[in-house]
This record gives C-alpha cells, sequence and structure tokens, in this order.
C-alpha cells in the first residue's frame, strides 16, 4: 500500500489530501481563500501566497487526522509544481520539499493540468486500465485554461485546441462583473439562467463560424470569448436596468427562493440575457468539443475543471456525447475544483512510472507542455 501526501497551492486554495495507491481517497481538505479575493474581484497572488502560508500546516495536519495515518507512514510527498500562480506555488513547492526531506521519503512535483485530468479519472479506474477508453479526449475548463488534449494508451498527451484569450472561467467571471454579480460570477450565472429564456438573445459563438466569417483551419479546435463579453456589455447598454431592484430581486430568487413568476417584467429581461449569455459559452465549448471527437476518433470523452460544474454545460455535453454513443466522465464536484487528490492521485503513477523529483524542483508560472501522462502501468 503507497500513502500519498498531495499539496496543492496553484491559485487561492490551499488544498491537501492523502491518497492510497492513487485512488483510495481517505481526506481531502481544501481551504478556500475566496472571501478574501473577492474583495478586490480576482485573485491576487501575493495576497495567495501569504494566505497559504498561514494556512499550509493546518490543513496538512487536518489532511493527516481525516486520514487517520501517522504523518510516518506516508511513503511520498507530491505538489503541484505548475502551471499557476509564482508567488502560491512556491508555498507548496517550499512545504513538500520540507517534509520530504525531513521525512526522507520521494518528492514528486505535478503537472495541475494533468492532475485535473486525473480528477476525472481518479474513482474510475477501471476506465483508465481498459485498452477501449482510449483515445481520451479531455476537455478542461477551469478559470485559467480552457483546453482540449488526447490521451493515447500509452499516456502520451497533446494539446489540440486552447483559448486565444479568456478562459472558460473567465468568460464566466468576467461577464458576471458586466451583470454586477458579485466574484466568482461563474456558479450565480449557472443558478440564475436556470430562470431565464436562454434562446431569448442571440450571443456570439466565438470560431464557430456562425457569424458567417469562416474560422480558419487552425483554428478549427480552438476558443474564443472575447466578442461574447463585448456583445454582453452592448446589450446591457440597451436596456436601462434599475440595478437596486434588480440586486434585491437576485437576492429574492437565490436566498428566498423566490419563484420567476413573482418578479416584474424587468428581471426577466435580465435573467434572459444571462442565460442567453450562459447558452453561448456552452455551445462554443460543445461545438468544439463534438468537432474534436470526430477528428481525433475518440472513444472516451473526460471533463474537469472548475467550470465542469455548470448544470447546462453537463447537460449539453451528455446529450451530444450519447448521440454518437461516446461516454462521458465528468469529474466528481469535489475532484472538479482545485484540490489535492487529484495531485497525491496522480502521483502514485508517475512513482510506478519512476518519475520522481528531488530537492531541485521548481516552481514554474505558465505551462511548458503536457507531453505525457502515466497513465500507463
Ligand atoms: O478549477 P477551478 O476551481 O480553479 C482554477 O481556475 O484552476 O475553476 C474556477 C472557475 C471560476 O472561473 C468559476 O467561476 C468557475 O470555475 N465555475 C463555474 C461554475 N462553478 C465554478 N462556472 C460556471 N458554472 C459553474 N457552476
Ligand atoms: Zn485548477
Amino acid at each position: 500500500m503507497m500513502k500519498i501526501l498531495g499539496i496543492e497551492t496553484s491559485c487561492d486554495e490551499s488544498a491537501v489530501s492523502v491518497v492510497e495507491n492513487g485512488h483510495k481517497v481517505l481526506s481531502n481538505v481544501v481551504s478556500s481563500q475566496i472571501d478574501k479575493h473577492a474583495l478586490y474581484g480576482g485573485v491576487v497572488p501575493e495576497l495567495a501566497a501569504r494566505e497559504h502560508l498561514d494556512n499550509i500546516s493546518t490543513v496538512i495536519d487536518r489532511a493527516l487526522r481525516l486520514a487517520e495515518v501517522d504523518v510516518k507512514a506516508i511513503d511520498a510527498i507530491a505538489v503541484t509544481k505548475t502551471p499557476g500562480l509564482l508567488p502560491a506555488l512556491l508555498i507548496g513547492v517550499s512545504f513538500a520539499k520540507g517534509l520530504a526531506s525531513s521525512l526522507n521519503i520521494p518528492l514528486i512535483g505535478i503537472n495541475h493540468i494533468t492532475a485535473h485530468m486525473f480528477g476525472a479519472l481518479i474513482d474510475r479506474e477501471a476506465i483508465i486500465k481498459r485498452e477501449a477508453s482510449y483515445p481520451i479526449l479531455a476537455l478542461i475548463v477551469s478559470g485559467g485554461h480552457t483546453l482540449l488534449v488526447t490521451i493515447a494508451r500509452d499516456g502520451t498527451c497533446a494539446i489540440i485546441g486552447r483559448t486565444l484569450d479568456d478562459a472558460a472561467g473567465e468568460a464566466f467571471d468576467k461577464g458576471a462583473k458586466i451583470l454586477q454579480l458579485s466574484y466568482p460570477g461563474g456558479p450565480l450565472i449557472d443558478k440564475l439562467s436556470r430562470f431565464g429564456n436562454h434562446s431569448r438573445f442571440n450571443f456570439p459563438r466565438g470560431l464557430c463560424g456562425r457569424s458567417g466569417n469562416p474560422v480558419k483551419p487552425e483554428n478549427r479546435l480552438n476558443f474564443s470569448f472575447s466578442g461574447v463579453k463585448t456583445s454582453l456589455l452592448y446589450q446591457l447598454k440597451e436596456w436601462d436596468f434599475d440595478r437596486p431592484a434588480l440586486n434585491q430581486a437576485v437576492s429574492r430568487l437565490i436566498v428566498d427562493h423566490a419563484t420567476p413568476e413573482q418578479l416584474d417584467e424587468t428581471l426577466a429581461t435580465y435573467l434572459d440575457i444571462i442565460a442567453s449569455y450562459q447558452e453561448a459559452v456552452v455551445d462554443a465549448l460543445v461545438i468544439k468539443t463534438m468537432l474534436a471527437i470526430g477528428d481525433y476518433n475518440a472513444k472516451t470523452l473526460i471533463m474537469c475543471g472548475g467550470v465542469a460544474c455548470n448544470h447546462r454545460l453537463r447537460e449539453k455535453l451528455q446529450l451530444e456525447a450519447s448521440k454518437i454513443n461516446v461516454p462521458l466522465m465528468i469529474a466528481q464536484p469535489e475532484y472538479c475544483t482545485d484540490n489535492a487528490a487529484m495531485i497525491a492521485g496522480l502521483a502514485y503513477y508517475q512513482i510506478m512510472n519512476n518519475e520522481k523529483d528531488d530537492l531541485n524542483l521548481d516552481a514554474t508560472a505558465s505551462i511548458k507542455s503536457i507531453e505525457q501522462i502515466p497513465l500507463h502501468l
């Protein structure tokens, strides 16, 4: 039995987890700093680093206690080394180095993006082992990334699509800011869109060729969310919304569970704009993902990252994938957003493939490449 302690500090969650043999999650502790960053409307790297420093030892203690494992029984330390906010990554990496050297156990640096993909498979070991699952196509949609990645049976990965501007999560968060919703806006747009009519307004689906402009071949699988955001800005200018009244009504819907019928027409329009905006972002993700499945003959589709929690995206992708009989595996909510179980789980496969690091391990902010996910054993 190999017990690995994973540490994740690439953004605004200090997360620690203990995982046995790659898949048995003994504890998965996530301490979010979201309230602190909400004051600034986004994540502040130096603040994130300071918070990680304040939290990390408590979170490690809690993860060990919940797993009912003594630190001396840990066989290896895994840590996110890239990509992420550099000051934030450095806290995790320094802690991991200290722990690994004091316990004299292996240290494994993990790529956060590969770990997100693993997060969709952490409780699906059989899919990993099955030959017929490959090639796998992964849609990674978070606050920082929007990627389409293929995984071959030998673990070789290739990025086949990416965003040219905002990530899908940013499209939600920045859209929410324009709508004057609180940060992070993704989950709020998701909630509010259920009360609106998503086909009332036609927002642009970036790089999908719907505007009449043909898509350049090199952008066939790429995304662009800047147009939809600008379009939202213009759409809102056309309506003279009374902000305090809207805010009050939104809070009645969300907090007091009022029904939309109890709301006036202005609010109904506002909700239709929200639903239509979400529909455009979701459509672009679904359209490109389905194109990629066809182009690469993918046998399994996985989806991960915070935006994978979005109900409409889950629903539409599930519908399209089932039409062509491609199974869709969506990471469980606790493994969608940033967590350390995906770090400790993937590290097991890396160790088995003899991919270890030493105390020279460096954190890097931008992703160099994703060449390999060591799922083959
Ligand atoms: O993966 P994640 O927790 O952090 C990283 O960016 O690595 O993703 C956070 C992002 C935020 O942009 C948040 O607004 C978005 O995921 N998000 C959602 C939903 N839940 C989280 N976006 C749309 N609908 C949701 N339900
Ligand atoms: Zn992430």
